[in-house]
This record gives structure tokens, C-alpha cells and sequence, in this order.
């Protein structure tokens, strides 16, 4: 190990559960390549998600659907060699747990074994218990998803708000415990009722990291190409954008076509 892998202290599952013992919120952001990963490590974020939303972010699809298992396990393996402190959490794409739980086994150990992640999210509730519990007895730790789960999205049909209506949200809270008893370490909720969300977080032990589900959960996660405003035609209500890169970047690169047909670039300085 380098020095400067010393100079950290890693987050683990074990850290995260803590902090929600202690009332620390719990940062979590994405990230699918190494130069971004680093930025975000070394910034200080708790816990990166190399989440399948790499599908819409990185390759342009329009949902997270057509991702596959070698492309998350690509995406991870750059995440994991920038990484000194921050827990990584990888999605089991669509398609790689559904069918039955030793292929969701084998999806979450070929994630582990050829990336290095630490863990991996699955999203769903009781009709996947089977996978998460193999997973699991593995010894591979995972984060549950539940609320919005964009795999389903042909399901819903819409990316609205999810457990508005009673037997919906009943239904949420119950996976939710029964992912803490299995033996999840955390929970993503994606935009759900904060008062739904608030709920949860008080029902369970385990950390409950929201996207969309108000303030008073354990921690918060967003899509960081979304929230540095690399992205622009995507504005949900819970999207706080900190930067607006997408015109900064437009304004740099529209300045190099300039000064390259200028020939301003390069400069004396800038030549051998
Ligand atoms: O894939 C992803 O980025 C996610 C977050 C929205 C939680 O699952």
C-alpha cells in the first residue's frame, strides 16, 4: 500500500451504519471513470456509486436498461484505482439478477472480483430476497434500492413520484425492513414522499440514503454529472446544481475553435 493510501481512513459498511448511530449525514455521489472518481474521493465523499445510470450519463441511452455487466464491472475497475477513502458501491445492471439468485450471485461476485468494488446495489424489494440473501451469505455487502427504481421504468411508465398512494408506501416500508433484516447495510430511496422517507429512516438501523426523499433520511445520493451541471436537459425538483459546467465548458471549447482558426494556439510560448 503508498503512503498516501495510509494517510486515509477508509469508509466501510461498518462506518457508515456508525454515522447514522451518531446523526453524521452520509455524502454519496456517482462516478463511472478515474479522473472523476478522484475528484470526488479526494473532496471528501463518503460513499461512490458506480451507479447504472452510467447508461443515460456516459453512453447517451435513455434508460439504465441496456448497461451491461462487463460495461459496470469497465466503469468500477476505473473508479477503484482512483480511490483512497470513499466505500464504492457498484449496480447489478438490469438483466444480471433477476432471473434467478445464483446468477445474481454470479453477477455481484464477477462485480467483486474483476473490479475490486466493495459492494453492490440491487433495486427491488421482496420478489428479490432470494438474490440479495445468496449475495449476502457470500459476504458481499449490499445496498438495497427501493421507491423509484428506474430497471422498472417500462413498469411504471413514468419517472413520477413513487408511494403516494397507502398500499405502496405500506408495501416500501415493509421491504425496507425486511432488507435490514437480511442483512443489507443501507438503503437507497429515490423520490418518494420525504414524510414516506422520514419514516423509514426511523424504522430502520441501517443508513437510508435519499435522492428526491426530502431531508430527514441518513445521508443524500446524486448523479454528479447532474449536479456539476455537465448535464442540462434533466431538472428534477431535488436536483441542486452547484456548477454549471455544460456552459463553461461550451464557452472553453467554442474559444479553442477560435483561437486554433485564428492562430492565436499556439502561441510562441506554447511551441518547441
Ligand atoms: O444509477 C444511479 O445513479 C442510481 C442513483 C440515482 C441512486 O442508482
Amino acid at each position: 500500500m503508498s503512503t498516501a493510501k495510509k494517510e486515509y481512513k477508509r469508509v466501510t459498511v461498518k462506518s457508515l451504519v456508525d454515522m447514522k448511530a451518531t446523526g453524521e449525514k452520509i455524502s454519496m455521489l456517482t462516478a463511472y471513470d478515474y479522473t472523476m472518481a478522484k475528484i470526488v474521493d479526494s473532496a471528501g465523499v463518503d460513499v461512490i456509486l458506480v451507479g447504472d445510470s452510467a447508461s443515460n450519463v456516459m453512453a447517451g441511452h435513455e434508460t439504465t436498461l441496456p448497461i451491461t455487466l462487463d460495461q459496470m464491472i469497465y466503469h468500477a475497475s476505473s473508479v477503484v484505482r482512483a480511490i483512497y477513502r470513499a466505500l464504492i458501491v457498484v449496480d447489478l445492471p438490469f438483466g444480471s439478477y433477476q432471473s434467478d439468485p445464483k446468477e445474481a450471485l454470479r453477477s455481484a461476485i464477477r462485480i467483486m472480483k474483476e473490479s475490486g468494488a466493495h459492494s453492490v446495489k440491487l433495486e427491488g424489494g421482496k420478489e428479490i430476497k432470494e438474490s440479495i440473501k445468496r449475495i449476502l451469505n457470500a459476504g458481499i455487502p449490499v445496498m438495497g434500492h427501493l421507491g423509484l427504481t428506474p430497471q422498472s421504468i417500462y413498469k411504471f411508465g413514468t419517472y413520477t413520484v413513487r408511494a403516494k398512494e397507502e398500499q405502496e408506501a405500506e408495501q416500501l416500508l415493509e421491504d425496507a425492513k425486511m432488507l435490514e433484516k437480511l442483512g443489507c447495510f443501507a438503503i437507497v430511496l429515490e423520490k418518494i414522499p420525504a414524510k414516506l422517507a422520514k419514516q423509514v429512516a426511523e424504522s430502520v438501523s441501517i443508513p437510508i440514503i435519499g435522492i428526491g426523499a426530502g431531508s430527514e433520511v441518513d445521508g443524500q445520493v446524486l448523479v454528479l454529472h447532474d449536479m456539476i451541471g455537465m448535464t442540462h436537459e434533466f431538472n428534477p425538483r431535488f436536483l441542486r446544481r452547484y456548477l454549471n459546467l455544460y456552459e463553461e465548458m461550451s464557452t472553453a471549447i467554442s474559444q479553442y475553435v477560435d483561437d486554433v482558426k485564428t492562430q492565436d494556439f499556439p502561441n510562441e510560448s506554447e511551441s518547441y
